[in-house]
């Protein structure tokens, strides 16, 4: 089968198209042929020596959706529709390429009204975006600031803060093309850095009413998607699944390429910063 394998980590140059074997079901995993590959941050910082755990060569790749071909039992009936995230590209060959071998426990199905092109970059944004709101105590009728929205984080955890009820859900863009083309798509809470300070823009959301955080008693955390477990997963899949089946929220795509084209779209999401995720076509 083919596949975008880094051969190395020293940048771009190292990614090459190679023919492999398909991987074999084993217990406990359920055989996807790929049709779509999300291309995130992460691909980047391991094709460029930033994580040194992962073991070239590597078959990059995070998350993907693709059509169930064997292994999924009643849960994943052959044929039906699927995405996926877990430790593929990082710790084991990822989802770029043209089969992959997933962990029951990595996948959801795909609503009907969800292209795989779309679901193929829902999984990393929209599972940390669920899990960080929920980490953050956020409900109904809270006020949050979720910066960045054009990026694939920031956009997923505006959009579901929105569909949960906040009072004001806040984010920002450095950049005034993108500020315009947030407001074009219903996002009216923006804040546009280009032109205007953070605090300002929050006080003008807020009608002034952010107080002090040491009052609030506000902490900072980190977040790991991979650390979280299992139950946790299986909440937050479900969560997303029934939001972007209700139509509430909608994947952002900001362009796709080929897979061979695999180092020109992580060139274009990391020197590019564009609107929404890229994605890989299998
Ligand atoms: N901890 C975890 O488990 C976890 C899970 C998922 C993602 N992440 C991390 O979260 C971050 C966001 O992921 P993502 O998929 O949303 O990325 P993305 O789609 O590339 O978006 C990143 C956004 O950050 C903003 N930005 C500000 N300064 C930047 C800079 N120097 N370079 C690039 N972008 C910059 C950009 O918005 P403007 O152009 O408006 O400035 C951009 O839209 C990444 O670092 C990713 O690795 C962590």
């Amino acid at each position: 089968m083919r596949a975008m394998r880094a051969e190395g980590f020293s940048g771009y140059e190292d990614l090459k198209l190679v023919d492999i074997p398909k991987p074999a079901v084993s217990d406990g995993r359920v055989l996807v042929r790929i049709t779509a590959a999300g291309v995130t941050p992460l691909e980047h910082t391991i094709l460029s020596g930033g994580y040194p755990r992962a073991k070239a060569p590597l078959v990059l790749g995070g998350e993907g959706a693709g059509v169930v071909e064997e292994g999924g039992g009643t849960a994943f009936p052959v044929g039906s529709r699927v995405m996926f995230t877990g430790p593929y590209g990082v710790s084991e060959n990822g989802a770029y390429s043209e089969w992959l071998a997933v962990r029951n426990e990595n996948l959801c199905l795909i609503p009907d009204n969800i292209e795989d092109v779309s679901a193929a970059g829902v999984p990393v944004a929209y599972l940390t975006a669920q899990m960080t709101l929920s980490f953050a105590g956020f409900v109904k009728g809270k006020t949050v600031l979720l910066p960045a929205i054009g990026g694939s984080v920031g956009n997923a955890v505006t959009q579901i803060a929105k569909a949960q009820g906040a009072k004001h859900a806040i984010s920002t863009t450095t950049n005034h093309a993108k500020a315009q083309q947030a407001r074009s798509l219903g996002f009216n809470e923006v804040i546009d850095l280009s032109v205007e300070k953070l605090s300002d823009g929050v006080r003008r959301i807020t009608a002034g009413d952010v107080t002090d955080l040491i009052w609030k008693r506000a902490s900072m955390k980190s977040f790991s998607l991979f650390s979280q477990p299992a139950e946790v997963w299986s909440t937050a899949w479900s969560v997303i699944f029934h939001l972007l089946q209700s139509s509430v929220v909608k994947p952002i795509v900001a362009k796709t390429f080929p897979l061979p084209e695999a180092a020109n779209a992580l060139r274009y999401l990391v020197e590019s910063r564009p609107f929404g995720r890229v994605v890989l076509t299998i």
